[in-house]
């Protein structure tokens, strides 16, 4: 069997912003080829981990190594031309602009000029415009947006705009792809035709994925391998079903009681026993929940 390589291996990272500890010595690795989730409560620090793994956040201490480059210190836009493609939690679609105009835009990258001298049509950038436009096409094809490719994304229902955004992620040819929550939004059959998708970028396009992602169900159906951050700390990894029956990550999920819960038939439930004792019964783990419990889990201050 091929021996797997790292595509992304990330070493001891550590952000603090003040007396906030957002990441505790992060480490994770992920292999040529798969689909890696990173899941955990709200606020445990998934998003902050994409900023520092694409150059956004500047962590005070650690190592980001891609594709066997160091690119701890690389400024963004390096990192992107080196591979990491990304999606982001609140959409990276400029609503004036048209489906083909925001890959077009995502596009520039790549093309060693600016996006606004490719609009105006400066010396030297038309036959590149041209070359994109029509991988642009592809691209849109590809995501079967090629019905509103003129339309304004302001203009387009969510689960199109977040698709849009995962199109511009692709325009950027990566060898990576860095997904926040792109399940989210979603209806349940946008979320299946979602599952497809993932497989397909990686499997057809030879894709590497680690994505955010609170639809766990979609993690378990879709995921390699699974990360769980839990106050900016790695609380466990492993392979999906491990994980879902993990339980820490459960109670990491539900709150401190839900690990060993007392179940009394006679107390008032508040929603979150409710969901873990719904789903309770002897000899049998848990049902996953769909979506964390508790809102805005910030950590305390170090
Ligand atoms: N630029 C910043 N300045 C100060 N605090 C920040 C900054 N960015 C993130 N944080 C804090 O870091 C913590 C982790 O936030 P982050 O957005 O990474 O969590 P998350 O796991 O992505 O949560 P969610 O599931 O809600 O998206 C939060 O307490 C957040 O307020
Ligand atoms: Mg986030």
């Amino acid at each position: 069997m091929r021996k797997k390589r790292h595509l992304l291996k990330v070493d001891g990272l550590q952000l603090r912003f003040g007396g906030l500890q957002v990441l505790d010595d992060l480490s994770l690795t992920v292999d040529e080829g798969q689909i890696v989730g990173l899941i955990g409560p709200n606020g445990a620090g998934k998003t902050s981990c994409f900023n520092c793994l694409t150059g956004i956040y500047q962590p005070q201490d650690g190592r980001v190594l891609f594709d066997g480059t160091d690119v701890s210190r690389l400024p963004t836009h390096r990192r992107a031309r080196l591979g990491m493609g990304r999606t982001w939690q609140n959409l990276g679609v400029i609503d004036s602009l048209t489906v083909t105009e925001n890959v077009m835009l995502a596009q520039h990258q790549r093309t060693g000029y600016s996006a606004l001298a490719g609009m105006l049509g400066l010396a030297g950038t038309w036959l590149r415009e041209r070359e994109l436009r029509r991988d642009a096409a592809e691209i849109i094809d590809y995501f079967g947006l090629e019905d509103i490719a003129d339309e304004r994304c302001g203009s387009l229902p969510y689960g199109k705009r977040k698709t849009c955004d995962m199109a511009m992620a692709l325009a950027t040819d990566p060898k990576m792809l860095l997904l926040d929550e792109p399940a989210s939004g979603l209806s349940p059959e946008e979320a299946l035709g979602l599952v497809e998708t993932l497989r397909e970028l990686r499997d057809r396009l030879k894709l590497t994925i680690l994505m955010i992602e609170h639809h766990v169900p979609l993690v378990a159906e879709v995921c390699d391998y699974v990360y769980v951050l839990n106050f900016g700390k790695l609380l466990t990894e492993g392979e999906p079903d491990e994980i879902q029956r993990h339980p820490e990550v459960i109670a990491a999920y539900l709150g401190g009681a839900a690990a060993e819960p007392e179940v009394n038939e006679t107390d008032e439930a508040d929603d979150t026993t409710q969901v873990l004792r719904a789903s309770q019964s002897p000899g049998e783990p848990p049902e996953w929940p769909l979506q964390p419990a508790a809102e805005g889990g910030a950590h305390g201050a170090a």
